[in-house]
């Protein structure tokens, strides 16, 4: 496996990767999400690349870019495990020196949700992303649907620029008691991460009420909403019950739509989401 810190470097190893090249791009961290998604491009590629890079320019002022989890050899030791063989690891400076003024900005998709709450968030995934696909240069790149608001901004950067590449969504991996896998899961304290449960039992309520006929997205917000409420640990950001193309907020809860939900726990800001009916993936 081929560890790079520098652009020059990764493109001089994209050289001798086999074709096709399946990419992961990452904030490292590593768990069974971001392997599902590794081992699903060893599967699909004749070689894949991964990047280790904690994207500064996604954080907001007061967010969590300072703390967020980093362990380089623990990752690098997974990927090499698993079989990758690439992976790129640049600094902030190489990635945007002084003078950097290029900003790709995906209008509509970012605008609502987390772009709503984290404004200029999507601004700096879909410029990061643009750059590492242009550095990689893969012929699939590889997504969670854990983060479906940046798997539809990607799409739409992908369509809108003409970028030679396949975008594959995978499902979201969870714990076994249902929280979804996240870097982020590791700022929980133990009563914390006991009550972070709350985010998935409040999506498999609005599934199960779903599934008995119950269409009325202000009723099945409302129930999520009360159900989340009886822990008494967690704060609502915002739930939802959107169209899954243009996120709008839906009155009846058609198919295909997307439930997602923001909540803290204790200090801690947690996302999920569901789409109805459920993928056949
Ligand atoms: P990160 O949070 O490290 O996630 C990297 C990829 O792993 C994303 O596509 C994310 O959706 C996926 N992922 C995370 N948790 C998952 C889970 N429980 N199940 C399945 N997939 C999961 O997302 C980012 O990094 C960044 O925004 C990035 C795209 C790398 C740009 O900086």
């Amino acid at each position: 496996m081929d560890t790079v810190r520098t652009i020059a470097a990764m493109r001089l190893v994209r050289t001798q990767l086999a074709e096709p090249v399946g990419f992961v791009p990452t904030m490292g961290s590593l768990h069974e999400g971001h392997l599902s998604l590794i081992r699903r491009a060893l599967v699909d590629n004749a070689s894949v690349a991964v990047s280790i890079f904690v994207n500064p320019t996604q954080f907001g002022p007061g967010e969590d870019l300072m703390r967020y989890p980093r362990d380089i050899p623990r990752d690098l030791a997974m990927l090499a495990n698993e079989g990758a063989d690439a992976v790129f690891v640049p600094d902030a400076a190489e990635m945007y020196p002084t003078n950097f003024t290029t900003w790709v900005t995906v209008e509509k998709p970012s605008e609502r949700l987390e772009g709503a709450v984290r404004p200029g968030h999507f601004r700096g995934v879909a410029t990061i992303c643009a750059k590492l696909f242009n550095i990689i240069r893969p012929a699939r790149v590889y997504f969670g649907q854990k983060d479906a608001q940046q798997v539809l901004v990607i799409k739409r950067l992908a369509t809108d620029l003409n970028l030679d590449l396949d975008i594959v969504t995978l499902p979201t991996v969870r714990a076994p008691d249902g929280l979804a896998l996240s870097s982020r899961n590791a700022y929980l304290g133990v009563e914390e991460r006991q009550a972070a449960t709350v985010l998935s039992r409040a999506l498999r309520l609005a599934e199960t009420r779903w599934l008995a006929g119950e269409r009325r997205a202000d009723v099945l917000r409302r129930e999520m909403a009360e159900l989340i409420q009886t822990e008494p640990m967690a704060q609502i950001d915002y739930i939802s019950f959107a169209d899954g193309e243009t996120l709008t907020e839906l009155e009846t809860a058609s198919a295909p739509a997307l439930i997602s939900l923001a909540v803290y726990i204790g200090q801690n800001r947690l996302i999920d989401n569901l789409v109805l009916p459920q993928a056949p993936y």
